[in-house]
């Protein structure tokens, strides 16, 4: 469709959206989408809006990978496109189909009534925009409103190989090469955030093209931050024991440690209770909310579940004292 050499920044004045002027002003416009963001990530985010280049964000699960995403595009009020990973996923369900019925339709529509020149028109419209089914991909290059997206590429790690060659083409040039109809580029690219898992690695090429951030577990402090804009409202100390109880969980030796994401959902579970503190009882009755496999939930029984109680409690006492309080005392 139209050139592409609009930075993403321009795009967004005509949205008649602000773009946010300093790194500051992008963490503090993601704090009033009810993202917390550090410095860092705040500053990645900045320079990929600024820059109108990827930003290529792994992880473990649940650290507010895709979430950056949906804040980014309420902050820049653009609309978010989702492109989800899997195994097997292929370029036709990332970017167009043909809508097959309804070409099959037109086509005995039209032997039951047409003529020659019938036929003809017919074979000219039936790979025309009017059968085309929009994947994200190419929604996101070409949207139909004409605003630039954020577009997310979200477990980009699922995804096989050759998936990930043809998203770099796509990526690269922001166009796309539909045999029947053309080349389509972007008039104005979309803000792309691509997040991994890093269950295998993502090859270079791809991470090149993008500013690379890891997003690692917050801080106490940034913890307790999210888990007060998540759920406002909840009472200070148990806060502050719930958080104190997941940073020295995630010291401990666990086949999956529990993400930021488990941390909100067992306080909403504790809520729920009306517990006001922490206790190994709460604890083991309430562990699937932060743990996921059995052998975990078996690891924190017992004296190691009551040695972490009272270490967050006493952590959550003395908010001052250094993290040394979460290192490890014993061997499960
Ligand atoms: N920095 C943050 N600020 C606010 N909320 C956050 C933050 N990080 C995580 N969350 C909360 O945690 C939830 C899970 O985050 P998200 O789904 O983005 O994690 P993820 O890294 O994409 O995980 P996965 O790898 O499993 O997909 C979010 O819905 C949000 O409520
Ligand atoms: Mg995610």
């Amino acid at each position: 469709m139209t050139q592409a050499d609009t930075p993403p920044s321009a795009g967004s004045a005509k949205t008649g959206t602000a773009l946010p002027a300093s790194i500051d002003a992008m963490q503090a416009a993601l704090g009033a989408v009810r993202y917390v963001a550090d410095r860092p990530l705040a500053t990645v985010a900045f320079l990929a809006v600024r820059l109108g280049k990827p930003l290529f964000l792994e992880g473990e699960a649940g650290v507010g990978k895709t979430e950056i995403a949906l804040a980014l595009a309420e902050t820049l009020d653009r609309r978010l496109i989702r492109l989800q990973c899997f195994e097997g996923i292929d370029a036709a369900s990332a970017l167009y189909e043909w809508n097959f019925p309804a070409q099959m339709i037109a086509i005995r529509t039209a032997e039951a009534t047409g003529t020659a020149e019938d036929a003809a028109a017919l074979r000219r419209s039936l790979f025309s925009e009017e059968y085309l089914i929009r994947r994200p991909l190419l929604e996101a290059i070409a949207p139909e409103d004409g605003r630039p997206p954020v577009l997310l590429i979200d477990e980009i790690d699922r995804a096989d190989e050759p998936f990930e060659a043809f998203l770099l083409e796509a990526l690269s040039a922001f166009q796309v090469t539909i045999p029947e109809l053309g080349t389509i580029r972007a008039a104005r690219p979309p803000l792309v955030i691509l997040t991994s898992n890093r269950t295998r690695e993502v090859h270079d090429a791809l991470k090149r093209r993008c500013l690379y951030h890891w997003v690692d577990y917050p801080s106490l402090e940034r913890e307790r931050e999210i888990l007060e804009t998540r759920l406002p409202g909840i009472a200070p100390r148990l806060s502050r024991e719930i958080v104190a109880f997941v940073q020295a969980l995630r010291a401990e030796d666990l086949f999956k440690k529990p993400g930021v994401a488990e941390t909100i959902d067992w306080a909403r579970c504790l809520v729920a209770l009306d517990a006001v503190a922490i206790t190994p009882e709460l604890v083991a009755d309430t562990a699937g909310a932060l743990l996921k496999y059995q052998d975990d939930i078996a690891r924190i029984r017992g004296e190691t579940v009551e040695r972490l109680v009272d270490t967050a409690r006493d952590a959550a006492r003395h908010p001052d004292r250094p993290p040394r309080a979460f290192e490890r005392t014993a061997t499960p």
